[in-house]
């Protein structure tokens, strides 16, 4: 695999390139290996941008097994029991903040390793220390780009990981 690209998007926050699916399962794959309960993903970016992709890599490494991993698309959210509840929330469809509450994502927050995306949808609650992640395909359609918008202890192990 290529060595990743670091153009800063903000002081020393980085974006990565990943050229093929297999990086995009690598990166979510470093994800499940550092996270823990009460780290929220905030997955950004369009449809075909390889949220779901690297949503599904995560869960898959951290349950140990192949398991099927839905797209949340009609659902909203699919949970997994690993050694921690991992939630996974497609909000597309979510027309009020208030179906948030009525879902249980404000105490899976807490409680649980949770991937959102269409985070957008959360309005206000989306949780203070989330760590977002804006999923972008190249400008030919044929690879992927993902920027962090935020720092957080478990970004810096997983760059360290990644470059490592
Ligand atoms: N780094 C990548 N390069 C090329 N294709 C990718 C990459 N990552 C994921 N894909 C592909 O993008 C497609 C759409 O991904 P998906 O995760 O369903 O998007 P989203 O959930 O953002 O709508 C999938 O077919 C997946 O294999
Ligand atoms: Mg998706």
């Amino acid at each position: 695999m290529p060595a990743p690209t670091h153009a800063p998007v903000s002081s020393e926050i980085p974006c990565l390139d990943l050229p093929d699916p297999e990086a995009t399962e690598r990166l979510g794959a470093l994800f499940a290996e550092f996270a823990g309960p009460g780290d929220v993903l905030l997955l950004d970016g369009q449809i075909g941008a390889g949220k779901t992709h690297f949503a599904r890599a995560l869960i898959q490494t951290r349950l140990g097994v192949a398991e099927h991993v839905p797209s949340p698309t009609f659902t909203l959210v699919q949970t997994y029991e690993a050694d921690c509840e991992i939630w996974h929330a497609d909000l597309y469809r979510l027309t009020d903040p208030d179906e948030v509450l009525e879902l249980g994502l404000d105490a899976a927050f807490d409680s649980a390793i949770c991937l959102i995306e269409w985070p957008d949808r959360l309005g206000s609650a989306a949780p203070k220390g989330a760590l977002r992640l804006r999923f972008e395909q190249t400008e030919d359609g044929a690879a992927r780009r993902v920027c962090f918008e935020t720092n957080t202890p478990l970004l810096r192990q997983v760059l360290e990981a990644w470059n490592g």
